[in-house]
């Protein structure tokens, strides 16, 4: 039995370098007929599958009493009934010159979710044009995607020229159409190559019919083609997926290389901790390696014992990787539910998990005309550019030069759905220039001097559910008793600091953001701080609750059910809202979501206003 060492290098001289392709175009463009073309042309098609192939070509196939290789890929009865290729499939083939992975993408408007599933590990585009239908709305798409994604080369593979006579004329009209489209996205290289998928011209032989193309076969092309690849150029960088300790005497890192290698003696650097060492050992199972690359999962044993835990990153030494904890990105949003600016999600970047904002929707892109357009929240397969705060600074590089850490996703607090694909482009300076400066006189030592502890007490409910009574009577019963308080209350705040925000689900984000940025310096001066806002959705007052430390706040539900409300309404708003006079008002035309576990529940249809009082009074005593 071969070592897992010797094992590794015999599976690399066997393994011609392989290469990652994805195909894109519109529905009808022929994509999955030259995967099938290709697989069938590569012999990788078994006498079952053609005998199978023929059959299904007779009964469904669009090519006459051909084969129609398109009927080959997987999946496809789902494809055959609604005429679109529904998923992203894989594929994998080998020539005798190289080994291929080929991303079969849909080409359906609304699937630029799996498009980007696609591209971002792929290394070459084909992008399918239909010769007799020209450049299509998709076209411009999908480029424009790709580059997002960083492909830096493309295969214009202009389609069905058998349905324009094998036109040398028509096929440079499309060419100098799409150079000139493609311009902006700077891709390295366009390689226009005319085939008919369907009958096999220039995909594998050059064809008779267009003796004025004089480049290689598309097969032939992508077999010789050099993979760029945009490495930063200091080399190896890993970032720390688990410390591994074995025993008291072993301690590894391991880890996935995401750029460059090492070897034994090599000087590295950790991030964000800038400290510096060698590299010991490099190791893979029982074995100790002389060097390992890109994409290999090692464990490292450094020389001095340094601070490294997950999310960090191991690189060499005159690697130039930014720390930050602000950005500039792109993101395609994902997820059946909007998106929008003060929200918090989890960002995974590298093997690191950092809970983050994004601080402003930029613009979104019209895909169409890559037009700018400004927005207030994001839908699914938007693209925006974004800024994003997080949490704490972490290690990066920007996407255009490292996939792995500069590519990263947002996930749902909640539901833990991924909602989002993210690019970083650069670091925001204003973010290094910023230090938090400390006074001496804290807050403990107000609290000492005012003998109360500062906290929140966080009112949420429907409008007219008697949030702002229930504040103002609980507010008196602690002033009566000597402590310093305040309200900070909806309808009084939106005249004042919030006078810009009207009731967007967006505005009502900023709206809370900023309320609990308030509170929580009010709570760090040792007030005792009483907030009310109608609040609706959970993940703000999840993110409100995060400013505070255990304890210091609490979530108090005024729960009034809508139909009460309405019958108070105190305001006159209900009555205003049903005539249609409000639109996005609470409980009609825009949610509210109640809390799963707040520390008071109030049922207001129950209780008197002086027993809601009381109940928090008793809260309040129990909780000091
Ligand atoms: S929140 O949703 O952003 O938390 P906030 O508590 O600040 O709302 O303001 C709610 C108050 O604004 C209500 O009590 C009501 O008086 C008034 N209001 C005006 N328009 C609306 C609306 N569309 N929905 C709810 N309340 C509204």
């Amino acid at each position: 039995m071969p070592s897992l060492f010797h094992q590794r290098q015999i599976a690399a001289s066997l393994s011609p370098r392989s290469v990652k392709l994805m195909t894109c175009g519109s529905v009808d463009d022929g994509k999955s007929t030259l995967i099938g073309r290709l697989l069938f042309e590569a012999n990788l098609i078994t006498e079952d599958q053609l005998a199978r192939l023929m059959d299904l070509s007779k009964r469904h196939g669009t090519n006459d009493d051909q084969i129609d290789f398109s009927l080959l890929l997987d999946g496809l009865s789902a494809e055959r009934e609604q005429n679109i290729t529904i998923d992203v499939a894989y594929r994998f083939f080998n020539t005798s010159r190289r080994s291929f992975r080929v991303a079969d993408v849909p080409g359906h408007k609304e699937y630029t979710k799996n498009m980007v599933t696609g591209a971002s590990t792929a290394e070459i585009a084909i992008l399918l044009v239909d010769a007799s239908q020209g450049l299509s709305e998709q076209t411009r798409r999908h480029s424009f995607i790709i580059s997002l994604l960083g492909i830096k080369q493309i295969v214009l593979a202009i389609n069905k020229i058998d349905l324009i006579a094998f036109s040398s004329d028509a096929v440079s009209k499309i060419v100098s159409e799409y150079k000139s489209m493609a311009e902006p996205l700077a891709f390295e290289t366009i390689m226009p190559i005319p085939i008919s998928a369907r009958h096999g011209d220039n995909v594998i032989k050059n064809s008779e019919n267009t003796p004025w193309y004089t480049g290689t076969p598309l097969l032939q092309y992508l077999e010789e083609i050099e993979v760029s690849s945009s490495e930063p150029s200091a080399g190896y960088v890993m970032p720390i997926q688990w410390v591994n300790r074995q025993n008291s005497d072993f301690r590894g890192f391991a880890g996935t290389i995401a750029a460059g290698s090492i070897e034994p003696g090599q000087k590295v650097i950790s991030l964000p901790s800038n400290q510096t060492t060698t590299i010991r050992q490099i190791i893979l199972g029982s074995e100790k390696l002389p060097s390992a690359s890109k994409g290999e999962a090692v464990t490292v044993v450094l020389d001095d014992e340094i601070d490294l835990s997950r999310g960090d990153v191991l690189a060499a030494s005159d690697a130039d990787i930014d720390v930050s904890d602000q950005f500039e990105a792109d993101l395609v949003w994902m997820d059946g539910e909007m998106g929008f600016a003060g929200r918090p999600y989890w960002m995974m970047l590298g093997s690191a998990k950092i809970s983050a904002k994004i601080t402003k929707i930029k613009y979104k892109y019209d895909l169409n005309t890559l037009a700018k357009l400004s927005d207030t929240k994001l839908q699914c397969n938007d693209i925006a550019s974004i800024t994003i705060k997080l949490d704490q600074a972490v290690p990066f590089l920007s996407y255009q030069t490292n996939r792995e850490l500069g590519g990263f996703i947002l996930v749902d607090r909640f539901n833990l759905r991924t909602v989002a694909a993210g690019m970083i482009k650069h670091s925001l300076h204003r973010a290094s220039n910023i230090r938090q400066q400390h006074f001496d006189v804290s807050r403990a030592s107000r609290e000492t001097l005012s003998g109360q502890k500062g906290q929140v007490f966080w009112l949420t409910g429907l409008s007219g559910a008697g949030k702002s009574t229930i504040a103002n009577e609980f507010e008196k019963a602690l002033h009566k008793r000597g402590l310093n308080t305040y309200i900070l209350d909806g309808d009084n705040i939106r005249t004042g600091l919030n006078g810009d925000l009207g009731f967007t689900d967006a505005d009502r984000i900023e709206n809370i953001r900023r309320v609990a940025e308030v509170a929580k310096l009010m709570v760090d001066a040792g007030l005792i701080v009483i907030t009310a806002f109608i609040s609706p959705f959970r993940p703000e007052r999840e993110a409100a609750r995060a400013l505070f430390d255990e304890g210091d706040f609490s979530e108090i539900y005024i729960d009034t059910p809508i139909e009460i409300a309405e019958q108070r309404d105190s305001k006159g708003l209900y009555k205003k809202a049903r005539s249609g006079g409000i639109p996005n008002f609470t409980g009609m035309f825009s949610s509210y979501e109640p809390p799963f576990a707040p520390e008071v529940h109030l049922t207001t249809s129950v209780l008197t206003i002086d027993q809601c009082v009381a109940k928090l009074l008793d809260y309040f005593e129990k909780s000091q």
